[in-house]
C-alpha cells in the first residue's frame, strides 16, 4: 500500500510549487492546498493531475480535514504572522506531522510557547523555520557549535547576492521591518524590544572575504539556536550589499533565471575563550535550498524517520545537524565546509 500523501498548504505560491514539484519528482502523492480553488486546480493540471483541497485560514474544519488525510503537512503560505497559527493548530488537531517555512521570530517563538503540549498529545513532530533564512543558520550552528562549551557568542552571517522577493516574501519583509518588537539573545537571555541596526564586519573566508553587514536581522535562528547551543549571545546578520541591490525589496516575482543567477553563503562563527569554531555552506538558488530542506524533513517524518519523541523542534533539534546538511549537500543544494571536522 502506498504511504498517505503529503499536504502542501500554500501550494500555489513560489515555495509551494517548488515543494510540490520536488515531492512529485520523488514519487510522492501530494495534496495541493490553499485558499484559491481555481489556482489549485490549474496547478494540479500543470503537474499532470494531483489531489486538491481548498481551505481558507478561518475554516478550521476544512484545514483539519486536509491534515487528517496527510502523513505530513508542509506549510508554505506566508506571512506566517498571519497564516502560521491556524494551519499549525489544524495539523495538531488532526495528528499530522508539520513543517513550516516561517522566518518570523514571533511565529517561531509562538510555536515553542503554544504548541508543544498539543504536539505531544497528538504524538506528532512539528518543525518550525525549516527554510533558508533561519533554518540553514540553525542547522549550521548545530553542526559548528554543537558540543562546544564556554561559547561566548554565535554569529550567523548570511551573504546573499541576487535576492528578489515574491509577493508573500515582500509582505513578510514589510511586516518584519515594521515590527519593533525584535527578539535578541544577549547575556544568556531573550530580550524583546527595538534594537537600532548597525553596520558590522563579518570575516567570511575567501573568496568573499570580510563584508559589511547589517546587524542584527530579526530571523528565527536567534530564537532557535539558544535551544540547542549554550552561548552568551546569538546574533544573525545579512550582507549590506543585499539590501542595496536594485529590486531587492521592490520585486514581487522570482523566475528560474533569477534563481540560477543568485549566490549565497551562510557562515557561523562560534567564539570561545580558546578560539572556537566556524563553518559555511555556499550555493546558488536559496529558494530551491529552502524548498528541498523542508521536503527532506517532511518525507522523513512521513516515513517515521524523525525524532523519537513528539513535540516542537527547530531543524537542528529534529535531525542531527551535520549529517542533515551533508544529505542536502549530496542533493546538490550547496557545499558544506566545516574546517577541522571529518564527515561523520
Ligand atoms: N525563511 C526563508 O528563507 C523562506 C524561504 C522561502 C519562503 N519563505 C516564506 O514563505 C512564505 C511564502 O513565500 P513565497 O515566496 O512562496 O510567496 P508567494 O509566491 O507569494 O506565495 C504565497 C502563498 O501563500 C498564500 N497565502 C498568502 N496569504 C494567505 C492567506 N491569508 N490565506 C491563505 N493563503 C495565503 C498564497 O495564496 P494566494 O495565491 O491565494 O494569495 C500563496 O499560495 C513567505 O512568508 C516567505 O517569507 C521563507
Amino acid at each position: 500500500m502506498s504511504s498517505p500523501p503529503i499536504a502542501i498548504y500554500g501550494a500555489t505560491g513560489h515555495t509551494g510549487r517548488l515543494v510540490a514539484a520536488e515531492l512529485r519528482a520523488r514519487g510522492r502523492e501530494v495534496i495541493l492546498a490553499g485558499r484559491d480553488g481555481g489556482a489549485l486546480k490549474a496547478l494540479a493540471d500543470e503537474l499532470g493531475g494531483a489531489r486538491v483541497h481548498q481551505a481558507a485560514l478561518d475554516d478550521h474544519a476544512a484545514l483539519r480535514t486536509l491534515a487528517e488525510q496527510a502523513s505530513a503537512l508542509v506549510h508554505c503560505a506566508g506571512p506566517f504572522t498571519e497564516t502560521g497559527r491556524p494551519v499549525a493548530q489544524a495539523a495538531a488537531d488532526a495528528g499530522c506531522h508539520y513543517v513550516d517555512h516561517g522566518l518570523e521570530q514571533h511565529h517561531t517563538a509562538w510555536m515553542f510557547d503554544a504548541m508543544p503540549e498539543r504536539a505531544e498529545r497528538a504524538g506528532i513532530v512539528m518543525i518550525t523555520a525549516m527554510s533558508f533564512y533561519g533554518g540553514l543558520g540553525d542547522l549550521l550552528a548545530g553542526a559548528v557549535a554543537g558540543g562546544l562549551t564556554g561559547v561566548d557568542r554565535v554569529t550567523v552571517a548570511y551573504a546573499v547576492t541576487g535576492w528578489r522577493l515574491t509577493t508573500g516574501a515582500r509582505r513578510t519583509a514589510e511586516l518584519l521591518f515594521a515590527d519593533t518588537r525584535r527578539i535578541t539573545y544577549t547575556d544568556g537571555a531573550f530580550q524583546v524590544g527595538y534594537v537600532e541596526p548597525r553596520n558590522a564586519v563579518f570575516p567570511f573566508p575567501p573568496p568573499l572575504g570580510p563584508r559589511t553587514m547589517i546587524a542584527p536581522i530579526p530571523s528565527s535562528d536567534v530564537v532557535t539556536i539558544p535551544r540547542h547551543v549554550r552561548a552568551r549571545r546569538v546574533e544573525a546578520q545579512l550582507t549590506a550589499h543585499t539590501f542595496e541591490e536594485e529590486q531587492a525589496f521592490t520585486s514581487e516575482h522570482v523566475d528560474a533565471a533569477t534563481r540560477a543567477g543568485s549566490d549565497f553563503t551562510v557562515a557561523v562563527q562560534a567564539i570561545t575563550a580558546e578560539g572556537g569554531a566556524a563553518g559555511q555552506v555556499s550555493g546558488h538558488d536559496l529558494w530551491r535550498a529552502s524548498a528541498i530542506a523542508s521536503v527532506e524533513a517532511a518525507v522523513r517524518l512521513a516515513d517515521g524517520r524523525g525524532p523519537e519523541n513528539a513535540g516542537v523542534f527547530s531543524p537542528a533539534e529534529a535531525f542531527p545537524a551535520e549529517p542533515y546538511l551533508r544529505d542536502l549537500e549530496r542533493l546538490g543544494l550547496f557545499t558544506v565546509n566545516l574546517p577541522g571536522r571529518a564527515e561523520r
